[in-house]
């Protein structure tokens, strides 16, 4: 096991709606079920670096209710120390609205919730002194990110910014990363940040001299994949492997999330996985 990695981050609970194709603006389409499953892309990446064998905490916030609750309890139960998530007992957990197409792409709404209870200085505050690696994306208020990056600064630890969804605020944000993590519809938005490590979506990533292309799989969801891929290359780095060793694990992390239904391999109610399933 390496290093702590914090990831300050969202939680959500995820609708995700099956459909053959997604609906453009004013039509209707039929759906072909839904699920309710673990999602928010800071409990992806919390879950992820887990699974890649991380010692992580999860900093956020979930509400007082029963699947808030329980996906704390499954988040504990994967490995993910959650002892500075807390409970709002105004807002509900946060929500996302996922459409996923057949070919696998997927269209998100977010509707924040507790995550919107998710204040700087307390958030700041909680990253404890050990940590090695601190994460954040920006599902929470930019503020928090912020604060966050600077705490890491300040600690010493590699300060990791993911920022996704991307928005203005982001681009103020870049200096005080050590890394940034980007698709490339966000390394583009961002003016295309020189260092900055890109994933590529089916083609793999790349970071600086380093590429890495993911073996071949039958991709069912995408939902998540970039969370996973941070995940596991945050964890690689706390255990103090190369970029280019990192960034083959990422790829292959964010290629396997890609092979199932939601952003995480279990659901609520499953049984926690084999260990050899996490693999
Ligand atoms: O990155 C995928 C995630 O984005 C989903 O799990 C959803 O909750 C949104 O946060």
């Amino acid at each position: 096991m390496g290093a702590r990695v914090v990831v300050v981050g969202s939680i959500n609970v995820d609708s995700v709606v099956r459909v053959d194709a997604h609906p453009s603006p004013g039509e209707t389409v039929l759906g072909l079920g839904v699920e309710l499953l673990p999602g928010g892309k800071g409990a992806n990446l919390a879950a992820g670096a887990a699974a890649a064998g991380a010692d992580v905490q999860l900093i956020g916030r979930v509400g007082d209710d029963d699947l808030g609750r329980r996906y704390v309890e499954r988040l504990a139960e994967h490995g993910v120390d959650v002892s500075a998530v807390s409970v709002d007992g105004e807002r509900p957990t946060g929500q996302a609205f996922i459409t996923v197409a057949a070919s696998g792409e997927n269209s998100i709404i977010v509707i924040a919730g507790a995550n919107g209870g998710v204040e700087a200085d307390a958030a700041a505050h909680a990253i404890p002194d050990d940590a090695a690696v601190v994460v954040v994306q920006l599902e929470l208020a930019p503020a928090v990110a912020e604060a966050v990056l600077r705490r890491a600064r300040a600690l010493g630890a590699l300060a990791v910014l993911n920022p996704s969804p991307v928005s203005p605020a982001a681009s103020a944000l870049l200096e005080l990363a050590d890394v940034v993590i980007v698709n490339e519809h966000e390394w583009a938005a961002l003016g295309e940040p020189a260092d900055a490590c890109v994933t590529l979506g089916g083609a793999g990533a790349r970071w600086g001299a380093a590429r890495v292309a993911p073996d071949p799989v039958e991709a069912v969801d995408t939902t998540g994949a970039g969370d996973a891929f941070a995940g596991a290359l945050v964890a690689r780095l706390a255990a103090g492997a190369t970029r280019e060793d990192a960034l083959r694990d990422a790829v292959a992390a964010g290629a396997r999330a890609t092979t199932y239904a939601g952003a995480q391999p279990w659901g609520f109610s499953a049984p926690a996985p084999r260990s050899s399933d996490a693999q």
